[in-house]
């Protein structure tokens, strides 16, 4: 109890600390809430309790999401890497340095990676890359007890961010799993989902031109099943949660997570599904030194994930500098896994941000 009440209080004493100021959750959040579409809160999702009773706890609501029927995306993929491996393990080859990206639950890792990685003739090390501490160790732990003779080594960082020595690495394998290449900021720019292909191309760049990718996301086009997942109500308290993060974490006066409600809408022009927090009331609050008002009724788009048909991944993945090997769906075609290999070509079209 002691120690519960001491975290809480370094928590909220911002009056000498300003290092929040360079916090990127903190300049996400202000950027929201100061009207802007370009952000997005997902990576912020998968938060753990610091203390007894906290109800900031992202991390454990998303691995109840996972294992829940209507929530297909694990269950399809799951599928894809249960059928598939055998041919995928193929094309990879031997000696591979895997690297994954968002490893997610430990169940994650089970049902997709260590299904692909039982196949595989030989492993020389796994990496993984995710913001939670908490997945990270589940994923080691996890490889562990099956691949005890493989080196694995954890990064707790964005994995658009960190530098990746593919050259140190003898057949580097990036493994990316669980349409989170999709959960990015509003992505409509023309006729081009331009963050994805950035994204895409940020991950092309930082890998250089050897080993492969396997990337899976959701191709689902079919409305029902999508809104059966994502309108569950425990997706509804995962999402929320979000903003129990920005009171806990941020010097905020007034804040009030209670005071938002959910709200998920189909754009089907750009496959996106996206996910708004609704003031319940006329309120006012701050975030920092920045005072917020908004009035009853107004949205705040906070998170969105597309839902691209596999061509069009294909198409993105070739314009982003990878050649596309093969695609696997799962039966109901809402799940696609992609295996990409960096092509050699340097006539990339130019992509400034990238
Ligand atoms: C949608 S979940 C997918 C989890 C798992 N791969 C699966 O397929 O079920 C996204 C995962 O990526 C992590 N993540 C999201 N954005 C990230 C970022 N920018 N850098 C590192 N990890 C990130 C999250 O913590 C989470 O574990």
């Amino acid at each position: 109890m002691k120690n519960t009440m001491a975290k809480t209080a370094l928590r909220y004493d911002y009056t000498l600390d300003t290092s929040y100021l360079s916090d990127p959750f903190y300049k996400d959040t202000i950027k929201l809430f100061s009207g802007s579409d370009s952000v997005d809160l997902a990576p912020y999702f998968y938060s753990s309790p610091l203390f007894e009773n906290d109800v900031v706890r992202g991390a454990e609501l998303a691995s109840k999401i996972w294992d829940s029927k209507t929530y297909y995306l694990r269950n399809a993929e799951a599928e894809i890497l249960e059928q598939n491996s055998d041919q995928i393990a193929q094309l990879i080859g031997n000696d591979a340095d895997i690297i994954e990206f968002g490893p997610g639950p430990s169940e994650s890792v089970r049902l997709k990676t260590m299904a692909l990685m039982r196949k595989m003739a030989s492993i020389r090390s796994y990496t993984a890359l995710d913001l939670s501490r908490g997945y990270l160790n589940d994923a080691k732990r996890m490889i562990k007890a099956d691949f005890p003779h493989i080196p694995v080594k954890l990064h707790q960082s964005d994995f658009y961010e960190f530098k990746i020595r593919t050259q140190s690495l003898h057949n580097p394998l990036l493994v990316f799993f669980g349409n989170t290449i999709a959960n990015i900021p509003e992505d409509a720019d023309g006729a081009l989902p331009y963050n994805t292909l950035k994204a895409l191309r940020k991950i092309r760049n930082n890998f250089g031109e050897s080993g492969l990718m396997v990337i899976g996301h959701d191709a689902n086009q079919n409305i029902d099943s999508i809104f059966s997942a994502y309108g569950q109500k425990d997706y509804t308290n995962y999402a929320m949660n979000v903003f129990h993060r920005i009171k806990r974490d941020l010097p905020t006066q007034r804040f009030d997570p209670e005071g938002f409600e959910s709200k998920i809408e189909w754009i089907q022009s750009y496959y996106c599904l996206t996910r708004y927090a609704v003031s319940k009331r006329d309120q006012s609050f701050m975030i920092g030194d920045r005072n917020f008002t908004l009035s009853k009724g107004q949205k705040i788009r906070f998170c969105n994930t597309y839902k691209y048909p596999a061509e069009l991944m294909a198409d993105l993945a070739g314009l982003a500098g990878f050649e596309h090997l093969q695609v696997f769906t799962d039966s109901k075609k809402q799940m696609a896994v992609h295996i990409l290999k960096p092509s050699k070509s340097n006539n990339l079209l130019p992509l400034s941000a990238a």
